[in-house]
């Protein structure tokens, strides 16, 4: 039967046997829940912003009049139901111009007609290659990156990733060197390098870039006449300093530049609004060609006109939007904190971060080895022992084993304690196995530290304690 399907169904690039997706699956056999299930796995490995539904569920039941297809009291059914344009419902691109605008601290203006609508940022990201670049050609990107980026830019467009090595010594910044050689070895692969693309916010750091790492890509992609694209998806999640600067704003000084129509914007409303099920995306470019091919190619993925009606008349409450946004962030701060605070009890810190639904965490002590092999191995004991999904940063290619993208918005308060709890007691089990190690090494004095090691202590206490007892 396979014989029959083309090469692109046949063949493996989506991605989906990633250890981020397969984490997935776990916690799909076996979710978590605090009356049926108590036992079962906690999902921290899904970037979903649950923390003001709240908010919009108020504003719903107050203009219930827009979720009945009512405009004025009268019915627009018949109005919707027939409109299919792939420009969109003016008055929505309005609307969401105007909130990414607000996002910005209104830094940055945005035109309606520069936007094109997508079903959710997925097919943002997609379109876009397809328009930048041929099969083949590459995109660079920094790590660690977002595990879904190696099915929607290279799986449908045969576009290839080639990453941009960024490391702990520095905070995962983007450095001029890192972009070079990330430049050289596609060179050396004989492809043709398009464009630069980076997430900002980062998905999974939690961080936002700088103003200098910004200059340094406009640099950048000046020097070798390529474009760049900024997934700015997480734009309204930054709860704490520095604050946020968008690529736009740094663009703003290029407006004479041949770079001015090089430089792309792709927005979603799945995260700062928490509604990844209405599938809202969008590029924003300054580029005509861009912009008109792009708009055709939203046919394959409209955003629907019932979607784009109740969505205006949101994103047009001024009102609302400032105190959602505002509120929204509170509570990730809050929430983010808890994480923090939770994880540092039980001797694990995180990335220093302002932004985002996860943290990025540290767990390199917990390693048996330090190499990918024994990330794994402890991914394993974490997603079926200590019952929780998590992502472990090979799945987002992250040069450096034993770091971890742990999310914290898409779960109640209750159950992010039950998971802190569970991590605390593990790192306890292992440290106390790692204590009977010792002991029984002691009274049988034995030199051959491998072969009672257990898998899970902490390899550097162990060496410490070794070296002060001689
Ligand atoms: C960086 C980044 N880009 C794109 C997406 C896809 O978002 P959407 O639900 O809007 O397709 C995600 C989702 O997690 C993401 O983290």
């Amino acid at each position: 039967m396979r014989l029959l399907l083309s090469g692109k169904a046949k063949c493996n690039s989506h991605g989906q046997d990633s250890s981020y997706f397969l984490g997935w699956q776990e916690y799909e056999k076996n979710p978590y829940d605090q009356a049926r299930n108590p036992q079962g796995i906690i999902q921290m490995g899904l970037a979903e912003n649950q923390l003001s539904f709240d908010l919009l569920e108020s504003w719903l039941s107050e203009n219930q009049d827009i979720a009945g297809f009512k405009r004025n009291g009268e019915s627009i059914f018949r109005e919707l139901a027939l409109f299919q344009d792939y420009h969109g419902l003016p008055e929505f691109k309005q609307a969401l111009v105007q909130f990414m605008e607000e996002i910005r601290g209104n830094k940055v203006g945005f035109n309606p007609n520069k936007i094109v609508l997508t079903a959710g940022a997925t097919s943002a990201n997609e379109t876009l290659i397809f328009c930048l670049a041929e099969a083949g050609d590459a995109i660079l990107i920094p790590t660690p990156y977002y595990p879904g980026f190696d099915r929607d830019l290279k799986w449908r467009t045969g576009a290839e990733i080639v990453p941009i090595h960024c490391t702990s010594s520095n905070g995962f910044k983007i450095t001029a060197c890192a972009l070079q050689q990330a430049y050289q070895e596609a060179l050396s692969r004989n492809l043709k390098v398009k464009g630069v693309l980076v997430t900002n916010p980062s998905n999974p750091l939690g961080t936002t870039m700088t103003r200098a790492e910004l200059d340094l890509l406009m640099d950048f992609i000046v020097e070798k006449q390529i474009h760049l694209v900024s997934d700015e998806i997480y734009s309204g999640t930054v709860f704490s300093s520095p604050n946020y600067t968008s690529i736009m704003e740094v663009l703003a000084k290029y407006k004479k530049a041949e770079v001015w129509d090089r430089v792309h914007v792709v927005y979603s409303l799945s995260k700062d609004l928490g509604v990844p099920g209405f599938r809202v995306g969008a590029i924003y470019s300054n580029n005509d060609s861009i912009v008109a091919a792009a708009t055709k190619m939203s046919s394959f993925g409209l955003v629907s006109s019932q979607t784009q009606y109740f969505l205006s008349a949101l994103l047009s409450d001024k009102k609302f939007t400032r105190n959602y946004i505002s509120e929204n962030k509170k509570r990730l701060k809050k929430r983010h904190a808890s994480l923090v605070s939770g994880l540092q009890k039980a001797g694990i810190s995180c990335l220093k971060s302002n932004a985002g639904l996860f943290s990025w965490v540290d767990m390199r002590h917990l390693l048996s080895s330090n190499t990918f092999e024994a990330e794994m191995e402890l991914w394993k004991k974490i997603v079926h022992d200590v019952k929780l999904n998590i992502s472990p940063g090979s799945s987002c290619h992250c040069s450096e084993p034993g770091w971890f993208r742990v999310c914290f918005a898409n779960m109640t308060e209750e159950t992010l304690e039950i998971a802190i709890r569970r991590i605390k007691a593990f790192v306890e089990s292992a440290s106390r196995g790692q204590d009977k190690v010792i002991s029984s090494q002691r009274s049988r004095n034995v030199n051959s530290r491998k072969k009672s090691f257990s898998k899970w202590v902490f390899r550097l206490p162990f060496h410490d304690r070794e070296a002060g007892e001689r």
